[in-house]
């Protein structure tokens, strides 16, 4: 059965003092208001944090993500981090492709391709984020990036590695806007992600995958949106900033 999964992007937010609060902070919701047995809690802080973060999760309230990866082992790539550290540090999950990383930094699906390569050659299981710009929304084109995107990031895995991804739909227009795909249209395209995979991998790996959405999510919205079939849970920016919010959104299944 798949997991619900809330999995919070700090993105580039907090001093060291701050972060190191914030987890505080969600410890001590987390003792008051257990999560549902099905449901886990993913912290990807930066990467400096990664270890204050790693230390706490210990006690296994939560387990930590970084937010991206180099596509490369190892060697003179000044400033980057392979996933080899990452896993020489006991981090289990890690966010590639996110819609920041593609239109800043100009990550491609094939570099998706190769980083989720990298992730799953050192265990680490891949968050891979898709999702439309407006632009396409408008034009309708949603199915069709989405379905490049999954396609040429994922579809060179074999079912089993396969098995390790989680995927993320985060339509660009909704993240960090307050403007949130409705239920239904989050529905429509977790489905559509569903059937890619199934008709790929099989049904089995494809009720087996979690998908998450992704952009202003909120305590407000977060129960009606994982109240449908085929939406697992939440990567969610803004609000993981807060640790009432991001618990309240992981108490919403
Ligand atoms: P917001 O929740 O701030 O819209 O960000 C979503 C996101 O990009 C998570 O990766």
């Amino acid at each position: 059965m798949r997991k619900n999964i809330v999995a919070g992007n700090w993105k580039m937010n907090k001093s060291f003092e701050e972060a190191d609060d914030l987890v505080n902070d969600i410890m001590t919701k987390l003792e008051e208001k257990e999560l549902g047995e099905n449901t886990l809690m993913i912290l990807c802080p930066p990467f400096p944090y990664l270890e204050m973060c790693q230390d706490y999760s210990n006690d296994s309230y939560f387990a930590i993500g970084a937010q991206n990866v180099n596509d490369n082992e190892k060697g003179a790539y000044t400033g980057e981090v392979s996933a080899t550290m990452l896993s020489s540090m006991e981090i289990e999950y890690c966010i590639v492709g996110h819609s920041e990383r593609r239109a800043y930094y100009g990550e491609t699906d094939a570099m998706v391709a190769r980083k989720v390569d990298r992730l799953l050659e050192n265990d680490i299981r891949p968050i891979v984020c898709c999702g439309e710009v407006l632009e396409e929304r408008e034009a309708g084109k949603q199915f069709e990036v989405v379905s490049r995107q999954i396609k040429d990031g994922l579809f060179h895995l074999d079912a089993e590695k396969f098995g390790q991804i989680i995927i993320a739909y985060e339509p660009v227009w909704a993240i960090g806007t307050g403007k949130t795909a409705t239920p239904e249209q989050a529905q429509e395209i977790h489905a559509f992600i569903r059937n890619l995979i199934a008709e790929k991998y099989g049904k089995e790996v494809a009720d087996n995958t979690s998908i998450l959405y992704g952009g202003s999510c909120k305590p407000s919205n977060a129960r009606e949106l994982f109240a449908n079939p085929d939406v697992d849970g939440g990567l969610i920016g803004g609000a993981s900033l807060q640790a009432d919010d991001f618990v309240n959104i992981a108490l919403s299944f």
